[in-house]
């Protein structure tokens, strides 16, 4: 089997899928599933990101809302809106683009958000009954994670989980989701010590630490499955020329003849993190009609 976990494509799939489910919900209940994504300022990365967000909810056959909002709005009109948004029966997913500048409380803004519409799963209520094993919404990145390692491992049932890095956007979601389908689970960070053994035990590891190419082949184990969260900028010289090129937390070029799977950078997980935003905003309006969830495994 090819070693290299296509992202892209495995995206594609499951964007298929999720526009399956838009029209069903459609002809069943003449619903048509609608995200809102608020923006605050103008950080770049962010923009493309709200672009590209917008214009893929748009292609699954899905209403797309954009508030675009000045970096000076004050917390109590972000907090207004998100109001309206959680009361509008045609908003179904709500999300708020991070960073936020400064004077904005992020954990404040993210539990105003209905949790019902939650579609980042950044709300306290979401992160409490994923840690639970309850029913909730599940952030999109570590999201798309597991879709890749059930697509390529089949049953997770005691394999060996090392997950590097502890946030709360990947690590700590990744690995509740992990321990759910029944894996071991060690999460390791910064401060671990032996890291690098740790890792050389793990039948998978999932990299989200964002430190360009830190996981060389000696951390990996042969046959291991290397997921790859990491979205680096860094500048290489590339016969005498400097160029700025995107790498992953993982060293690529190490994992080849040696893993069993390895996702690249970019192409990787980071097509499926949109992917499964559609997915979740798909779910959340399944479930504001009381039908049971879509299936996207
Ligand atoms: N900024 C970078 N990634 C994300 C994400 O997954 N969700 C939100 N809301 N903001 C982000």
């Amino acid at each position: 089997m090819n070693e290299i976990i296509d992202g892209k494509k495995f995206s594609q799939a499951l964007r298929y899928k999720v526009k399956n489910y838009v029209q069903v919900i459609k002809e069943k209940k003449g619903v048509t599933p609608g995200l809102a994504v608020i923006l605050v300022g103008e950080d770049p990365a962010s923009q493309v990101y709200v672009r590209n967000k917008g214009k893929q909810t748009l292609e699954a056959g899905m209403n797309s809302y954009e508030h675009k909002l000045d970096a000076s709005t004050p917390s109590e009109v972000l907090l207004g809106l998100i109001k309206n948004l959680n009361r509008d029966p045609n908003v179904h997913g709500i999300l708020c683009q991070l960073p936020l500048p400064n004077h904005l409380n992020e954990k404040e803004v993210i539990n105003a958000i209905n949790p019902e519409k939650d579609v980042d799963g950044f709300h306290i209520s979401n992160v409490g009954l994923l840690n639970t094993g309850q029913k909730s919404m599940i952030p999109c990145t570590p999201l798309g994670c597991l879709l890749l390692l059930k697509d390529r491992l089949g049953d997770l049932s005691g394999k060996k989980a090392v997950i590097v890095g502890r946030s709360n956007i990947v690590g700590k979601p990744m690995a509740n989701l992990l321990l759910q389908e029944n894996c071991t689970v060690t999460i390791t960070h910064s401060r671990t010590e032996n890291i690098e053994n740790t890792c050389a035990q793990a039948d998978i590891i999932v990299a989200a630490i964002g430190k360009p190419e830190m996981i060389k082949k000696e951390w990996v184990k042969k046959g291991a499955t290397v997921i790859d969260v990491g979205i680096n900028r860094v500048t290489k010289k590339i016969e005498s020329n400097e160029k700025t090129v995107l790498v992953g937390d993982v060293c690529f070029s190490d994992m080849v003849g040696l893993v069993a799977g390895v996702t690249p950078v970019p192409g990787g997980v980071g097509p499926m993190t949109i992917a499964c935003l559609l997915a979740n905003t798909v779910t959340a309006c399944y479930r504001s009609q009381d039908l049971s969830d879509p299936e996207f495994t």
